[in-house]
């Protein structure tokens, strides 16, 4: 029996027992069956959930560019790949094919080769999402160089922190990038950054706006003129099955952010199938995911999971707003996309705009449509079942985090019964359990708990870069040989699983994982603040926004709070990126803090929400009477 895809449902149970009971037998069949590789692994999977160390194939030798493009030439090489649709639906689309994505990879690879890129080194990428990204990212694979992509909507702080981080030698950026109406200038922001980054001493530039730049004597080439002269012959280099395949920066909920290291052979193994099976992908389906490259979100689903499928999959470079908000039905139309995959945030704002924007277009090439990032709300989730699927196409609800690589609880499409709101069930090979207070595993169902993944599976992620202390202290620590993911749920009696949201401090704000912490200290930063605390609240569109409570030094001058609350989402636009801006913002004289000194955001949360009830134990407060004051003031 094959256990890459499932059928229904009965062979659903039967592969996820089999994952349990034999999680080498299962996971070995996949990866042997359906992949490329130079030599196989000693062993399928190592592991101490203690320490926190994981191995997925060890021994075995593979490149994950043979297993996205070289292995489909002989059958899909005339296939459509990539499918660019840019920003401005006046450019012609790019279809750009299995052999052209080969020879577009391999020139960039020995273009990295030629610039002194060695395996094991890091190339930050830092581009809007054009080919050249898609590009960058697999030539970087192909020669054993670990990617870092930082989502081209971060500030120039925010990369040179994660450039800093991974030690990146190469910047890969653009000129600009196009976005709805406007041109952002992503290379001024490099070489803002690049200040502070001593380590890179090479930046290629891809030319897409136009936009005149500087152009850094040494440091900074063009890069067509180099692919223009670069052969279209290169020789993959062999990868081990646990070297590191990239980096992902992802939000703490407190310090920097956190440099998810992903490896080779787990993550390819784990993206092909949760792909294959979430979506239900057939041969010749076109795939869209909506998200950034920046994300991981775009590097399972747009890149490595379609491509190890030989899939056609769609790179979009605009907003769904511009140029008005039927530009995601058209673009379904246009191209004939099978699978849409997108995020609530999205759903909720595109279905506040009037109905005749999604009537106008043909959606009927759509077989399966999906949503990812936060808990979808049951209207969102009925809207886009109604308007976009006609209630034909299954809702895939899945989900999953950058520390997953992939997909963990999902209904798998025309298979599982979809429940709006629910995730439903994890994926055969995915050991989910609900645990409580007590560090107790919660038996049966309509139970609700801290979710926590009990066995490795291969797509986690290995290490946090440089800070395996921290990875471990992260995610292994509080509930002792298990992955807790940070996300609290229930489990209806079915079992169907329903994320209900963080348990820390993370917020989620459309779909974007945002850490109070580099919010707080952007705040802080300004002249006239003395502290912050950023909370999440409510939003209709966004899912939540932020909220901050800022305490003012106490100089004696008079400020105008409006000018200040300006001023303060400036500092966090410079700080984080755009994406942080503060909501709402209330000033203080004072925090709740226990006698720890620990703010408690519980009680900031209930404020901001507007609940003024159920705060909950506040004996170890140092200053309960700030409490009413703060409630009082809240406009
Ligand atoms: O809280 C969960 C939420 O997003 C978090 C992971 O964020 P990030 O690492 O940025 O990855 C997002 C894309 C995979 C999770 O801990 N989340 C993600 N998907 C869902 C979700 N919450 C509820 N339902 C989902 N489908």
């Amino acid at each position: 029996m094959s256990y890459y895809k499932v059928d229904n449902l009965e062979q659903y149970f039967k592969h996820y027992n089999k994952s349990i009971r034999e999680p080498r037998k299962f996971w070995g069949k996949i990866a042997e069956e359906n992949f490329t590789w130079y030599q196989p692994w000693d062993k399928v999977v190592e592991f101490d959930m203690t320490e926190a160390d994981v191995q997925w194939f060890a021994g075995a030798k593979l490149n994950v560019t043979k297993n996205c493009i070289d292995r489909h030439l002989n059958k899909r090489g005339e296939k459509t790949a990539i499918i660019f649709e840019p920003n401005n639906p006046d450019e012609e689309a790019l279809h750009i094919t299995y052999n052209e994505l080969h020879q577009r990879v391999c020139k960039m690879a020995n273009v990295l080769r030629e610039q002194g890129v060695k395996k094991g080194d890091r190339v930050c990428i830092y581009l809007p999402m054009i080919p050249e990204l898609a590009v960058a990212i697999l030539a970087c694979a192909r020669i054993g160089a670990i990617h870092s992509v930082v989502f081209a909507g971060f500030s120039s702080k925010a990369l040179a922190t994660r450039i800093i981080d991974s030690e990146s030698k190469m910047v890969i950026t653009s000129d600009g990038g196009f976005r709805g109406s406007k041109t952002i200038e992503l290379k001024e922001i490099v070489d803002e950054a690049l200040q502070k980054c001593p380590s890179v001493s090479t930046v290629l530039v891809v030319k897409r706006t136009n936009t005149a730049v500087n152009m850094k004597e040494g440091r900074d080439i063009w890069l067509q003129p180099l692919l223009d002269e670069a052969s279209d012959n290169s020789v993959a280099e062999i990868m081990d099955a646990e070297d590191p395949l990239f980096i992902l920066y992802t939000s703490g909920s407190t310090g920097n952010p956190k440099g998810m290291v992903h490896t080779t052979a787990g993550y390819m193994v784990f993206t092909a199938y949760t792909f294959k099976n979430v979506f239900s992908y057939e041969e010749n389906d076109v795939h869209w995911c909506t998200a950034d490259i920046g994300w991981i979100t775009g590097h399972s689903y747009i890149l490595y999971g379609p491509l190890l499928n030989g899939a056609t999959t769609v790179i979009f470079e605009g907003v769904p707003s511009y140029p008005d908000h039927s530009r995601f039905w058209q673009v379904i139309e246009k191209h004939k996309v099978s699978q849409f995959y997108t995020a609530p945030t999205a759903i909720r704002a595109l279905a506040k705009e009037k109905l005749e924007y999604v009537q106008k277009y043909q959606l009927n090439s759509l077989k399966v449509i999906g949503s990812v990032g936060e808990p979808i709300n049951e209207e969102a989730w009925h809207w886009f079942n109604d308007h976009v699927g006609n209630k034909k196409c299954p809702v895939v609800d899945t989900w999953w985090q950058t520390e997953t690589g992939g997909i963990m609880i999902s209904p798998l499409a025309f298979i599982t019964p979809t429940k709006p709101t629910y995730a439903t069930f994890p994926l055969p090979g995915i050991q989910a359990v609900l645990m409580d207070d007590k560090r107790n595993e919660i038996e049966g169902n309509q139970v609700v708990g801290s979710l926590c993944i009990k066995f490795p599976w291969p797509g986690m992620a290995r290490t946090i870069w440089n800070d395996h202390q921290r990875y471990k202290d992260t995610y292994f620590s509080q509930y002792p040989g298990k992955y807790f993911t940070g996300d609290g749920a229930l489990r209806d009696e079915v079992g169907y699983y329903r994320i209900t949201g963080r348990v820390d401090d993370v917020i989620i704000v459309s779909g974007h994982n945002l850490g109070t912490a580099p919010i707080e200290d952007a705040i802080n930063e300004h002249p006239a603040v003395a502290e912050s605390a950023v909370v999440g609240f409510p939003h209709d569109v966004k899912g939540n926004a932020l909220y901050g409570y800022v305490i003012l030094k106490e100089t004696g001058e008079i400020r105008n709070k409006e000018n200040l609350f300006i001023e303060i989402n400036q500092h966090i636009t410079d700080h984080v990126g755009p994406i942080a801006k503060l909501d709402k913002i209330q000033f203080v004289s004072g925090l709740p803090k226990t006698r720890s000194g620990k703010i408690m955001r519980r009680i900031l949360r209930k404020i901001a929400e507007g609940n003024f009830t159920d705060y909950g134990d506040t004996s170890t407060l140092l200053n309960p009477e700030i409490i009413e004051e703060i409630q009082n003031e809240k406009k």
